[in-house]
């Protein structure tokens, strides 16, 4: 489709496979299957979810909310639901967002769940952006109980000055689909990578730094570090920046691409069910995306 090859791509970016879902499927689709599975695990019925939030740059409509609608497939009676636009950084603000209110007893379970189908907002043109991005859903089930194991620390920020490095300028309010207007893939994902990763191997450690201090928790604790998969060089730069053995890094890249809000609960379910993770054990999350924004979590196994 483009001019590029396989050297290029796995040399520059780590990807060797990426998944589209199939013609048809939603973004609420593929939270439906994840949450659905993530229920399983924890043991926990549909009834006793109180909140639902989803991170997505890729909703069902723009009206209403995905989260309404995986509520109306899923039959989420008792829930709250609502998304949050924070492209790659949209599960652990997602996190950010439920610890608090689970802390105070205002919920007892929520569900975060980052769901993307990104082949539908991907210009296949392009290659600068389309040989990075993959279709997934990703979701953790969170809830208030006793002991040691838990949401420790996170962290947030945003930089709105830097918003047109990665953007769609069609599409929204202010440049609205017409008839006469000429897209030119401008209503797609359009990113100015190296600026982008520049960006991103610095924040994210001042991120990762922020929640460790926090909790007054040393890099050598940490047990796994679960970056969001966007480059395996922002990843292995990351990972030398916090003096962690790259061997605590879970690296996912190379099967899935870039998946922005799921890629982290992607990468943290499969160290889980590969049994990397033991009780006791400090997790660290970190994010970035379009906004931009990023940010990290600090979890207690
Ligand atoms: N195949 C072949 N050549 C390519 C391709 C491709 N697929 N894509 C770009 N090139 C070319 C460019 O045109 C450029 O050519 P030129 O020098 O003749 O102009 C050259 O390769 C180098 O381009 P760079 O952009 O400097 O390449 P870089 O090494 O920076 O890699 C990449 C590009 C992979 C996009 C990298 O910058 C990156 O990963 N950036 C961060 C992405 C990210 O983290 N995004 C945030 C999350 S995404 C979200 O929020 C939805």
């Amino acid at each position: 489709m483009v001019d590029t090859s396989d050297e290029w791509i796995t040399s520059r970016t780590g990807i060797k496979e990426r998944h589209i879902a199939d013609k048809g499927v939603s973004c609420s689709d593929m939270a439906v299957e994840a949450i659905g599975r993530a229920l399983d695990m924890a043991g926990c019925s549909r009834e006793e979810i109180e909140l639902l939030v989803v991170g997505t740059v890729t909703p069902d409509y723009r009206l209403p909310s995905t989260a309404c609608v995986i509520q109306e497939k899923m039959g989420l009676p008792n829930a709250v639901g609502y998304d949050i636009a924070s492209a790659c950084t949209g599960f652990i603000n997602g996190l950010s967002i439920v610890a608090p209110q689970i802390e105070s007893g205002r919920y007892k379970k929520a569900v975060v769940v980052g769901a993307e189908l990104l082949s539908s907002f991907t210009n296949y043109q392009d290659r600068n952006t389309c040989v990075l991005f993959g279709d997934a859903a990703g979701a953790a089930v969170v809830s208030g109980e006793e002991g040691e194991s838990g949401i420790i620390s996170t962290f947030m920020k945003s930089d709105g000055r830097m918003r047109e490095l990665l953007w769609a300028e069609v599409g929204g309010a202010v440049n609205p689909y017409s008839p006469d207007f000429t897209y030119n893939g401008r209503d797609k994902i359009m990113m100015n990578g190296s600026d982008v990763f520049k960006v991103a191997v610095r924040e994210m450690a001042r991120a990762a730094q922020a929640v460790l201090e926090d909790a007054g928790v040393d890099p050598s604790q940490l047990a796994m570090v679960v970056p969001h998969q966007a480059n395996i060089r922002i990843i292995d730069a990351l990972a030398k920046r916090l003096s962690v053995d790259p061997e605590r890094v879970y690296i996912n890249i190379d099967k899935y691409g870039n998946t922005s809000a799921a890629s982290i609960p992607l990468a943290l379910d499969e160290a889980n069910r590969a049994g990397m993770l033991k009780s006791g054990d400090y997790v660290l999350m970190v994010a970035f995306g379009g906004g931009l924004i990023w940010g990290s979590a600090l979890v207690r196994w």
